[in-house]
Parts: structure tokens; C-alpha cells; sequence
């Protein structure tokens, strides 16, 4: 079998595709998948059934437990799916199961004769019972019928929709024969939440926050400064960051005929305000007196900025109060990405379940990083954002949800394919972290989190730089820039950073995961792989650092994006803004004739030897069969023990040994050439060391593709296809960890995968489908007639849209790629980069 590999040269892409609406592909959602506990927290999708708009600011979903970092708010349960009660509705920010809540919203239903303990505020003791068969989850709406028990048969009809930052809902409440009890609605504001404290210890504070009740303006805001993860704040951003509020103002289509405030269990009637922990507000409604229905709608608008901003908000995104216009945008928004996928299938019910899973993928990869910028008063169509890493409003974009850990495998290589019209956003609200905070962030949560390791945000920018976005202007074909000199030098800058400077106090702090009471981690142990004399060059020394091994392979890929990306910014802007270069390379070189002023090759150089200093080509693990494998615990004083179980981040020696996507050459001929590392990939998935749930594994079923064994790539990538997704609310093995578990198998069900991200290029497996199409508006940031669009094959003019079509024959039951052609063109003979 010859390897499969290609470039898909169609890399500027975007926009607004004509979308044929109704869509029956939003109907082949299942927003259920991946949305149970599972065994434990670590083998579960951790996802929720939420309705938002792609990258929505706040998904709304129904709350059936108190979320918090390890807990989502909805967690679809057997004994919740068949007798379950619900607890409210929550427009939730938590990004990931392991990650805090922050600026959330709530509403609660309830029914009151008027006396104050009427008004239920409890978690538990305010859920309803579902009615049986009511409970219906899309995209753009959930809707759900409630029993309010002892009640004389009352009954209330929840419908859920929601905008980017204004949920909608609509409650329909139906009398029984207690003709004493009025509605009411409940808005919880601040709570008892649960920190997750190193190491494992969960500790319980009470936020505080306002609220305020405008009852001729039928409208309650309120505030609350929950942000869970300033836990992991860096230092020297924590005091900023504890200013963090967040805003809602819900207004309402009925008038209240009652009102009051809450503390705890306690209730003040007529209450117009309040302040502290635990509290709420609640408005009360009659129903008519001809009618024992009535049906009332509520838009609750939120703001990291003030009620104002809320307000503005809600305007902003469209004030009308029928649900139904709320749903059509927000499905019209979902429509617009997955209809840029046709899928046929054989038709067989199998393969329809498959396509589910697929689309539902690209669901999933399509809700982050989610955009936290909010329209901007004081100038029509622009943004602006509070950022709580300088306590302060600024004009541009910005996102939230960076888990770059994850998501630099494959997840942004999907947004770059399917949302290429948010990248420039994308990249400008990192480039505003380093600008407010010094540092790119690697997993962003409101603050920088330090959670994970190593700087693959270098990944990210190069990434969108290699596929056009931006740097420009040194080739060809290249686009004019999509950012500014300002932002190339500053995009330079911050990667060159991350490769050059170590965070503070290297050498003492561990940085270890969740470690609170330090300052950025950054490359934690650069410093320490920079001296070129004793055991400790090239590597993290493990006796200081933990994750020392993953680290050490971690940051020579980051190196190599940061090459990727010095050799397409501007020279310029290259040659100006590196310092210290000579200074490292004269540590990295010594007095060799090497150049030392090419910041490319020598970023190049160091990716291509650091990574090798960890190598122990004596040791003969029993997986390996042809030998080599990681060890650790090399130490930066000359007392190397060997503890190869340690240094390992979400995986381990096995997983790790095959961790050199930057270097695949090396890794083959270390491992003995082709057909011995072949061999020893089989004994790695044999033997069981796979662990898909977590993503260093992702990648390794395409690597039988480069030593020539293809044939076992297609195989693997439908046995880990078949073993960890499935059409069920159990149907992630692993955390969807901000789209990159949905990511492998959208990239995966096509055909291809980024195996290097920064590389271009795709390794081509196994597509599951025997035909999909996938037409991709030319975004508005490339003029129309450059040459970078009307020379691209795959262009289709008529469209405006860059267009390919993945034939595969039968793949719904034949795994195996014979042969690969472009537009009748063998591909086989074609020369790729390795
Ligand atoms: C969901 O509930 C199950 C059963 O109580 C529990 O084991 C699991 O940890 C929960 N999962 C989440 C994500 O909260
Ligand atoms: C459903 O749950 C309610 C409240 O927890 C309980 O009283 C009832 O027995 C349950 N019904 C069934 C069929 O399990
Ligand atoms: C509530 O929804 C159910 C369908 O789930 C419907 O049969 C019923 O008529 C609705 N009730 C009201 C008051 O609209
Ligand atoms: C809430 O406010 C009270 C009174 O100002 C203060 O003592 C308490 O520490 C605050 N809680 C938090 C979590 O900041
Ligand atoms: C709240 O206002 C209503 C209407 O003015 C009044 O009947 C009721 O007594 C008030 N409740 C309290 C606790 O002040
Ligand atoms: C609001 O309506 C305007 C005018 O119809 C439309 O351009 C805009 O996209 C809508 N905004 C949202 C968030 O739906
Ligand atoms: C469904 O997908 C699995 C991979 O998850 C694949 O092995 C199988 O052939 C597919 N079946 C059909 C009928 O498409
Ligand atoms: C760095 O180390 C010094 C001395 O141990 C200590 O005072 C300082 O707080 C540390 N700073 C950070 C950010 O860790
Ligand atoms: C510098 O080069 C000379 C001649 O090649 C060599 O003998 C010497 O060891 C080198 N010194 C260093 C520090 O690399
Ligand atoms: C730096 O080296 C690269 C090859 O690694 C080369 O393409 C580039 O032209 C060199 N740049 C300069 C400024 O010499
Ligand atoms: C390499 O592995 C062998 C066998 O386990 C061990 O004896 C040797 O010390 C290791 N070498 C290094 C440099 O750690
Ligand atoms: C190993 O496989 C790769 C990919 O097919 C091929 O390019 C290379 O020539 C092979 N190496 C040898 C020594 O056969």
C-alpha cells in the first residue's frame, strides 16, 4: 500500500452559504450524544444538551444538578432520562467538565397562593417532575412539559432558545383545579458554589452579587461575581481578575403582579433590590380572568460589561418576544455551517446512525472557542469586551474556551476549514491576552488557567498563518494580510516569547497542574533545556518540573510551529523583533559555523534535536519491540534515574513514544524503519496502550500511513471510530475537551486528518461515507478576483465557493483505500513535505 497524503491547497476559505432551509441535516443532530457522567468524570463527553448559536456566548440548558469544576448542570442520566425532575434553566460559560462556571444566568418556574414561602429557592426542593414524553432537545430549542405537584393538576410548558447572549424562554402555565395558586418566576443570581482546590479538595464559597426589580419596566437584572477558576489565576493578573462580574437584565412580555427579593430560603416581598450571597428575585403573573392558561416569555440578556451593556444586548440581538424568530435565527446560524456538508450514505440505518455522530461532531467542534465580545454602544458594528486580565473594557474581539492543550490537534484545524470567517476574531482576542497579560493564553477560562502544558497557541497562529490568514505577502499566491503590521509584529512577538523567555522563577516553581500561587507557566522548564553543558540540554529537567517528558516533546513542537511561523511573517518584522537570538543560539550551537542569526533554522534545529535528548535507544519496553522509548527522568544534574512512569501528561511512555508529529522521519528510522515500527504500532493498539479517551493518542492511527502501512491506518481509524463514539447520550469514551474529541472523528468520518497541524498537510484514512460534499464560501477578507482564488482547483466560480467532493464507493462497509485520486488525477505519485 502505497501512503496516502495530500495538501489541501483550498486553504483560504469562508462565509455565508446559501443554506436550503427547512434543513434536514439540524434534524440529524442529537445534542444528547456525550451527555451522561459516565463511569467517572475522566471517561465521559462531559457535553451538555444546550440550544446557542455557533460560538454562542452563553448555551442555555436545563439544569438537573448544580454545576461546577468535574460537574456539568445537565447530565442526562438514566433515572433523569426516564423520571427526572428539573431544576431550572441556566445560561451556562463553563467551557468543560474540569472547568469552573463563570457569569451564569437562571430562571426557575413556580406556582404561589401569595404567601412568601411559596417561593422555592432550594436547588432540590424546587424541581418539577417531568411529564413523561415531553422532553425534546435540538438545536435551537428544548422545550419540556412540568407537573407542579399537590398543585390540583397545574402544569407548566417550557420552551428554550437562545442567542448568542439572550436566552429565551417561553412558560406556559396551565391551571388545575386550585384556583388559589398564581405563577411565578424565580431568577436565581448568586449561589453556593464549589471550588476545586489542589490537590482534589472541593471547598464551598458564596459569591456575592445585586439584584433589582423594575416592575413598570417589567424587567429584573441582576449581578454576580462567580468566576470559579480565578482560583488558578496567574499572580500577577489574580487582583485584576477579581473584579470579574457578570450581568443579566430579564424582561418580560406580561406584567408582574408581585415581585420580591430572596436570601437563602428567606423571601421579601415587595422587595424592589438586594445584595450578597445566595439571593434572587422573583416576579409574580396572574392568570386572565377568562383563562386558565397563560403564557409568558422572557429574554434574559447577558453582559460581562454592566445591565446596560445587558440591555444593549438584548436590543442588539433582535427584542422580539415570539420564540419562534429566536429558534429560526439560531437553527438559520446552525444551518448555515452544517450545510456546507452533504452526506450520502448506502442507506443503510447503520450508516444513518454514523451520520448523526458526524454531524453532531461538527455541532459540537462548532460551539468554541465562544465569542465573549459584545457590540459596542458607542460605535455600530464593532465589539468590544471586558477583559478580566486588566480589570478593563477594550475595543475588538474576544473569545473564551481556549483549551489549546486539546484543541491545537484538530479542533482548529476544523474551525480554520468550517468557520474561517471567525479567525481573524479568533487570533485577534489571543493576541489581546499577551497585549493585557504578557502571555498568549493556553487554556483561557475568563483568566489564564495554566492548566495543561506547553505554548501551542505558536501552534494556533502558525497554523492560521500556513492556510493564509494573515501573515502574507512573502509568496506568490499568498492573500494580502488579514492583520495589521501592529498585529504581525505583535502575533511575533508573543510566539517568539513563548520559545525564549521562561516564566518566573523556573527553576524553583514546578508548575505543576492547578497549582495556585503562580505566575504564568508559559514553557515551565525552558530555562533548564537551554543549557547546553551536563545531562539537562535539551530537556525539562524532572526532578523540577512535573509533566517533564510530555513537556520537553511539547515545547520542540512548539518550536517548530514558531519556525513555521517566523518563515511567514513579514522578515521585517522578524529581523526586528527577536531578542536574545544570538544569545540563544550561541548557547544552542556553540562555536559551530552555523548560522546564528536565522531565528527559522535555528527554531528548525532545536525542534529536530530536543526531543531525541530523552531517546533511549538500549531500553526494550515490552511494547516496543524494536526498542526506544521516553524516559523522563533525566535530571538537569548529572544524576540521570531512570523512573520512566513519570513526566507524562494524560498518557504515558507508550503514548508518548509516538509523540513526534514534527519528526516522523527520525521516529521510523529510530524504531528500525518501516516494517519494525509498523510492527510496534500494531503491539502499541494490541497491546492495549491506546488511550483515546485523552487526545495524545488522537493522532496515532495515522502514523502507520508514513512508514508506507496505510492499510492499518484505515483499520485503526474505524476500530477507534467504533469503540469510543457511538449515537448515545454514552457516546463519547473521553471529555469533549472544547471540540477535539468531535473534531478526530469529524476530520476522521472525511477522510483526512492533521496529523501535523503546522505542516498543511493531511494524512488520508479511512472516510466513512461514500459521498461527501463540502462547499466552502470564499470568506470576505480575499478580494474576489486574487490569483490565491481563481488558480485553486478546487474553486468553483459560479458559487463563489471553494468545493470538494470525497468520493468513496462502498466505504459504508469497505474500510480499505486502494488508491487516491485528485479530479481524475493519481495521486499516489504526488511529492508532499515530510
Ligand atoms: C452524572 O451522574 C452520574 C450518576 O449520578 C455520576 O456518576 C456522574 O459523575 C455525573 N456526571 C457528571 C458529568 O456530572
Ligand atoms: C419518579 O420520581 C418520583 C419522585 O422522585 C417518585 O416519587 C416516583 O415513584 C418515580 N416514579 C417512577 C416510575 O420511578
Ligand atoms: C403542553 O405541551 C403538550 C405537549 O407536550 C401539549 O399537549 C399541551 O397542550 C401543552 N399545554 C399547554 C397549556 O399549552
Ligand atoms: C461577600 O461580601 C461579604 C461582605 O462584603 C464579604 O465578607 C465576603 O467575603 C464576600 N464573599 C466573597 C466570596 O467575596
Ligand atoms: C406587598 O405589596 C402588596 C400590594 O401593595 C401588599 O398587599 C402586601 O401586603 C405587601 N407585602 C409586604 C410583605 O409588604
Ligand atoms: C437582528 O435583525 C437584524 C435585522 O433583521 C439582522 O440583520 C440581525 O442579524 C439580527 N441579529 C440576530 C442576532 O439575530
Ligand atoms: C459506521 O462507522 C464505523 C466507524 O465508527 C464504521 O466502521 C462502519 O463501517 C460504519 N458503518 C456504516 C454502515 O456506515
Ligand atoms: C519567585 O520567587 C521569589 C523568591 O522565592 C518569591 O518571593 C516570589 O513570590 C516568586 N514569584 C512568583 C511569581 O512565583
Ligand atoms: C570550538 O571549536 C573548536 C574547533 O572546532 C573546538 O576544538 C572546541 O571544542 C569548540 N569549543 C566549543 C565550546 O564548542
Ligand atoms: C533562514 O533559514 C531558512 C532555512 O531554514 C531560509 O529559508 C531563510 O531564507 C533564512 N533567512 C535568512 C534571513 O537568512
Ligand atoms: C537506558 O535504558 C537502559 C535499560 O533500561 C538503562 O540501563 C540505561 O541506564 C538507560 N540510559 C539512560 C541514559 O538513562
Ligand atoms: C517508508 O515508507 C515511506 C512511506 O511510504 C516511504 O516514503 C519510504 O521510502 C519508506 N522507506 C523505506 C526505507 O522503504
Amino acid at each position: 500500500m502505497k501512503p496516502l497524503r495530500f495538501i489541501l491547497p483550498w486553504t483560504h476559505i469562508s462565509l455565508a452559504l446559501a443554506f436550503q432551509w427547512p434543513n434536514t441535516l439540524l434534524s440529524s443532530v442529537n445534542p444528547l450524544i456525550g451527555t451522561t457522567g459516565g463511569p467517572a468524570p475522566g471517561n465521559s463527553g462531559g457535553m451538555i444538551a444546550s440550544v446557542a448559536p455557533p460560538f454562542g456566548s452563553t448555551r442555555w440548558v436545563v439544569q438537573t444538578q448544580i454545576n461546577h469544576v468535574t460537574a456539568t448542570p445537565f447530565n442526562y442520566t438514566e433515572s433523569y432520562a426516564t423520571n427526572g425532575s428539573v431544576h431550572g434553566f441556566q445560561g451556562t460559560r463553563q467551557p468543560a467538565i474540569w472547568m469552573g462556571e463563570s457569569a451564569w444566568a437562571a430562571i426557575v418556574p413556580g406556582l404561589t397562593s401569595g404567601a412568601p414561602e411559596d417561593i422555592i429557592t432550594d436547588f432540590d426542593a424546587r424541581g418539577l417532575p417531568k411529564i413523561p414524553g415531553t422532553e425534546t432537545f435540538g438545536v435551537a430549542l428544548y422545550s419540556v412539559g412540568l407537573a407542579f405537584p399537590n398543585s390540583g393538576g397545574s402544569t407548566v410548558n417550557v420552551s428554550m432558545s437562545a442567542s448568542s447572549r439572550v436566552g429565551h424562554l417561553q412558560f406556559t402555565f396551565k391551571r388545575g383545579s386550585d384556583s388559589t395558586l398564581s405563577p411565578y418566576l424565580f431568577l436565581p443570581t448568586t449561589r453556593a458554589t464549589t471550588l476545586f482546590h489542589t490537590p482534589n479538595i472541593f471547598q464551598t464559597i458564596f459569591p456575592n452579587g445585586t439584584v433589582q426589580i423594575l416592575p413598570e419596566n417589567n424587567e429584573i437584572c441582576g449581578s454576580n461575581t462567580e468566576m470559579d477558576d480565578w482560583i488558578l489565576a496567574p499572580l500577577s493578573i489574580k487582583e485584576a481578575a477579581s473584579h470579574f462580574t457578570g450581568w443579566y437584565c430579564a424582561t418580560f412580555d406580561t406584567a408582574f403582579t408581585s415581585h420580591g427579593v430572596t436570601q437563602g430560603t428567606g423571601v421579601s416581598q415587595n422587595a424592589t433590590s438586594g445584595s450578597g450571597e445566595e439571593i434572587g428575585a422573583y416576579a409574580q403573573f396572574e392568570f386572565p380572568a377568562n383563562s386558565d392558561t397563560l403564557t409568558v416569555n422572557v429574554r434574559i440578556a447577558t453582559s460581562l460589561i454592566s445591565a446596560d451593556q445587558a440591555r444593549f444586548n438584548f436590543n442588539a440581538e433582535n427584542s422580539t418576544f415570539a420564540i419562534a424568530d429566536t429558534q429560526v435565527a439560531t437553527e438559520s446560524a446552525w444551518a448555515e455551517k452544517l450545510g456546507r456538508f452533504q452526506v450520502e450514505t448506502d442507506g443503510s440505518p447503520e450508516a444513518d446512525l454514523n451520520k448523526t455522530v458526524f454531524l453532531t461532531a461538527l455541532f459540537h467542534a462548532m460551539q468554541y472557542p465562544y465569542e465573549i465580545d459584545e457590540p459596542n454602544p458607542a460605535s455600530p458594528n464593532s465589539q468590544h469586551y471586558y477583559s478580566a486580565y486588566d480589570n478593563a473594557v477594550h475595543e475588538g474581539a474576544s473569545y473564551n474556551g481556549y483549551s489549546i492543550w486539546d484543541t491545537f490537534r484538530a479542533e482548529w484545524a476544523l474551525v480554520l476549514l468550517l468557520a474561517p470567517e471567525r479567525i481573524p476574531s479568533m487570533v485577534r482576542s489571543m493576541l489581546h491576552d499577551y497585549e493585557e497579560s504578557g502571555r498568549l493564553p493556553m487554556w483561557k477560562n475568563m483568566v489564564e488557567t495554566n492548566i495543561m502544558v506547553g505554548t501551542h497557541a505558536d501552534s494556533l497562529l502558525a497554523e492560521a498563518a500556513l492556510k493564509g490568514f494573515g501573515a502574507g505577502g512573502t509568496k506568490p499566491n499568498d492573500i494580502q494580510p488579514t492583520f495589521t503590521t501592529e498585529e504581525l509584529t505583535t502575533m511575533w512577538a508573543a510566539a517568539w516569547k513563548d520559545a525564549s523567555v521562561p516564566p518566573i522563577n523556573d527553576t524553583a516553581v514546578v508548575y505543576s497542574d492547578r497549582q495556585e500561587g503562580v505566575d504564568f507557566e508559559a514553557r515551565a522548564g525552558l530555562s533548564t533545556s537551554f543549557e547546553k553543558t551536563g545531562l539537562g540540554a535539551g530537556w525539562v529537567a524532572d526532578d523540577i518540573h512535573s509533566e517533564s517528558a510530555s513537556r520537553t516533546l511539547d515545547y520542540s513542537y512548539d518550536d517548530f510551529a514558531v519556525a513555521v511561523l517566523s518563515a511567514l511573517i513579514p522578515a521585517d518584522i522578524v529581523a526586528a523583533n527577536t531578542p536574545n537570538l544570538l544569545q540563544l543560539t550561541s548557547q544552542f550551537y556553540g562555536n559551530s559555523s552555523v548560522s546564528h542569526n536565522n531565528v527559522t533554522t535555528f527554531l528548525f534545529d532545536r525542534a529536530a534535536a530536543n526531543p531525541w535528548t530523552l531517546w533511549n535507544s538500549t531500553e526494550s519496553a515490552p511494547a516496543l519491540v524494536t526498542g526506544g522509548a521516553i524516559l523522563p527522568d533525566l535530571c538537569k544534574q548529572d544524576k540521570p534515574t531512570a523512573r520512566p512512569t513519570n513526566g507524562f501528561t494524560e498518557g504515558d511512555r507508550w503514548v508518548y513514544s509516538l509523540d513526534f508529529v514534527h519528526d516522523m522521519d527520525t521516529l521510523i528510522a529510530k524504531r528500525g524503519g518501516n516494517e519494525s515500527f509498523t510492527k510496534a504500532m500494531n503491539e502499541f493498539f494490541d497491546g492495549g496502550w491506546v488511550a483515546f479517551t485523552n487526545e495524545p493518542s488522537h493522532h496515532t492511527p495515522y502514523l502507520y500511513s508514513f512508514a508506507g502501512a496505510a492499510t492499518f491506518t484505515q483499520e485503526r481509524v474505524r476500530q477507534m471510530a467504533q469503540e469510543n463514539y457511538n449515537n448515545t447520550p454514552n457516546g463519547l469514551s473521553g471529555n469533549e475537551d472544547c471540540g477535539q474529541m468531535s473534531a478526530w472523528y469529524a476530520f476522521s468520518a472525511m477522510g483526512f486528518y492533521p496529523v501535523n497541524p503546522v505542516s498543511g498537510t493531511y494524512v488520508v484514512g479511512s472516510p466513512f461515507f461514500s459521498s461527501l460534499k463540502l462547499s466552502i464560501p470564499v470568506p470576505p477578507f480575499i478580494p474576489p478576483s486574487h490569483s490565491s482564488i481563481v488558480s485553486n482547483q478546487f474553486y468553483n466560480r459560479s458559487t463563489n465557493s471553494y468545493e470538494l467532493t470525497i468520493l468513496a464507493p462502498n466505504a459504508e462497509t469497505q474500510p480499505y483505500v486502494k488508491s487516491l485520486r485528485v479530479n481524475g488525477q493519481d495521486w499516489s505519485s504526488h511529492s508532499y513535505p515530510r
